[in-house]
């Protein structure tokens, strides 16, 4: 996720630029850069670090260029934080500043460099500078249409060039928001950074063109066609606007999650092929040989670690030992074990020095991270990159049911290179693991029926969630999110274990949240829970005929493979913690004790 700005006006764009940057930084802040007129030129400025930084410089230089120029602030997904990677990229006198995934960049690469242009960044964006120069024959507006048709892929896209007196902007399914000001027009990435400057935005859509001049604003369909459009009065204050209009980063995170799917997703399945395009740093060959795999991680990502525990076995036949990485103790692996570190941060002391000890046994190891460039990817042999913005609340949400995803392609990946399944079988997986981001907006639809759960027992002393197989680590991570920011004890058990100890603690009107959509044997489990008098919230998939009869409250998901169920499951949890939290007023996003990112052992 990256934020990006423009501004056609009367004043000096530099300030306004680096102004609403910085409104923009949640969205990223490893780099960022601007491109202005300057003179009938182009001046680019653009370095990795902080906004601040950048500003500085362009102050030192005495706030140089004219009335029109554009913006971008990097949360880096191709290429890591550096320099030549930070946008504007340029292509002749053409900038263009871009969020989003191009997925068929490497074909469009190598085309363009046949055609003779070079490239100076290791981005999927730079692909799109060029093309829109290639296409260029005076009309901006043109150039860009023509050039988003050969784009798979999503992009909210601001172009500027020394020809042209309008910024062209593009979007699909990336967010643009247009301010309408007097005598002037912005552009932004999200609604808060205009705030300051005009309370009357356009928001762009999918397959629009938004041509904008200094005093005038034209939205055409990508034929040319003029589209009419919406004007939008904005009333909510600067604060709440900053989460979106959410009372909390981790209630935006949240509903973040069909998008970071999506995002840890694109460009990575042949649905065709039925296989997974996932580079690991080493070669099939080697993939076939391995025979165990070990998982290293802490908290919530360990409660990813232990999903794919079950799946890997499934997918890919192999058995995995997942380790707290603070009591990691395999120093004497074989050498045909893949170690899989899995840190959303990518800076967890704990997991990086488990990969520390495990390294001087010659074994191949992947990181599972969020954030490019982090210390992680710097001690294995591959990274597979989550792609899902930064996450501002301490409770880890969108960036779990984003690893979660990617586990899933790295089990179908191996499970593909090592023949244990078939590409029909993959291609199946593959189908079904695409329409998740849907299933996963059905689930956040919900939301006010898991509310009123959660604000009936939001006064309980302890609340215990039990789930087999996949929802295993689903109840633990359920639980993990109730004690982080409700702070009301919460146990995580395996539906079978119960009956081994922890079933002393149900009494009456104990909260219990079952996780029951997939499989039978958790039926037992419920029953022996409500016959001690537990009160059970049972989640099952919708039309469930039975689980009703027992339960004191049903929350029906939308039906799905048990592995996508887990995903969904998750979902249901965060908001069932997310909201009993509220109800007590805790401190959602900043949880008492708890820091972001633990770097200390
Ligand atoms: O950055 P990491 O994924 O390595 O962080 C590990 C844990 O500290 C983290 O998952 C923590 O448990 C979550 N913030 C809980 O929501």
């Amino acid at each position: 996720m990256c934020g990006i700005v423009a501004y056609v006006g009367a004043e000096k764009a530099g300030p306004i630029l680096f102004d609403t940057l910085k409104r923009l930084e949640y969205r990223g802040y490893d780099s960022a850069g601007i491109a202005m007129r300057s003179n009938g030129d182009l001046l680019v400025l653009k370095s990795a670090g902080r906004i601040s930084e950048l500003e500085k410089a362009y102050l030192t230089q005495g706030s140089p260029g004219d009335c029109m120029g554009i913006g971008h602030t990097r949360w880096a997904t191709h290429g890591r934080p550096s320099d030549d990677n930070a946008h504007p990229h340029t292509s002749g006198d053409i900038a263009i500043v871009h969020n989003g995934i191009i997925e068929n960049y490497l074909e469009l690469r190598e085309r363009l460099f046949d055609l003779g242009y070079r490239f100076s960044s290791e981005t999927d964006s730079e692909v799109l500078a060029h093309l829109i120069n290639h296409h260029f024959r005076g009309d901006l507006a043109e150039a860009v249409s023509e050039a988003i048709s050969e784009v798979e892929g999503s992009y909210a896209l601001a172009v500027l060039s020394s020809r042209s007196s309008a910024v062209v902007c593009a979007r699909k399914d990336s967010p643009l928001v247009i301010g309408v000001g007097l005598g002037c027009n912005y552009v932004a990435s999200d609604v808060p950074a205009l705030l300051p400057y005009t309370r009357e935005v356009v928001r762009l859509r999918d397959g629009e063109l938004a041509i904008i001049h200094r005093g005038q604003l034209e939205i055409k369909d990508l034929s040319g066609r003029p589209v009419a459009y919406l004007m939008e009065h904005i009333d909510w204050d600067v604060d709440a606007a900053e989460k979106g209009g959410y009372s909390h980063f981790m209630l935006k995170e949240i509903h973040e999650q069909p998008r970071a799917l999506q995002e840890t997703m694109a460009g990575r399945i042949s649905e065709i092929g039925g296989d997974v395009m996932i580079d690991l740093g080493f070669s099939d060959d080697e993939v076939r040989k391995i025979q165990r795999v070990c998982i290293v991680a802490c908290g919530t990502s360990y409660h990813a670690g232990l999903l794919a525990r079950y799946l890997f076995l499934r997918a890919a036949g192999l058995p995995v030992d997942v380790e707290v990485a603070s009591e990691f103790q395999h120093q004497q692996m074989r050498p045909e074990t893949l170690l899989v570190a899995i840190s959303q941060s990518g800076e967890t002391a704990d997991t990086l020095q488990a990969l520390k000890k495990a390294s001087p046994c010659g074994i191949r190891c992947i990181a599972i991270t969020n954030v490019v460039g982090s210390t992680v990817t710097n001690l294995v042999d591959g990274t597979i990159y989550t792609r899902c913005g930064p996450e501002i609340g301490v409770a880890a949400t969108k960036t779990f049911t984003s690893q979660l995803a990617a586990l899933i392609l790295l089990g179908i990946r191996l499970g593909r290179a090592r023949g244990h399944i078939s590409p029909d079988k993959a291609r199946k997986m593959l189908v079904e693991f695409s329409r998740l981001p849907g299933f996963v907006q059905e689930v956040l639809d919900e939301r006010e029926k898991i509310r009123e759960i959660a604000e009936q027992y939001a006064g309980s002393s302890t609340y215990f969630f039990i789930g087999r197989d996949y929802l295993y680590p689903i109840a633990l991570e359920g639980a993990l999110k109730m004690k982080e920011i409700a702070y009301i004890p919460a146990e995580g058990y395996a539906g079978g274990e119960l009956k081994h100890g922890p079933l002393a603690l149900i009494t009456d009107g104990t909260p219990v949240v079952a996780l029951a959509t997939c499989g039978k044997k958790i039926q037992s489990n419920i029953k022996e829970v409500r016959a001690r008098g537990a009160e059970l919230i049972a989640i099952v998939e919708r039309g469930d005929p039975n689980i009703g009869k027992v339960a004191s409250t049903v929350i029906e998901l939308p039906p799905a493979m048990p592995i996508l169920s887990a995903v969904l499951c998750t979902v249901t949890l965060q908001l069932l913690s997310y909201y009993t939290a509220l109800k007590l007023g805790r401190e959602i996003d900043k949880p008492r004790n708890l820091a972001k990112s633990v770097t200390v052992e």
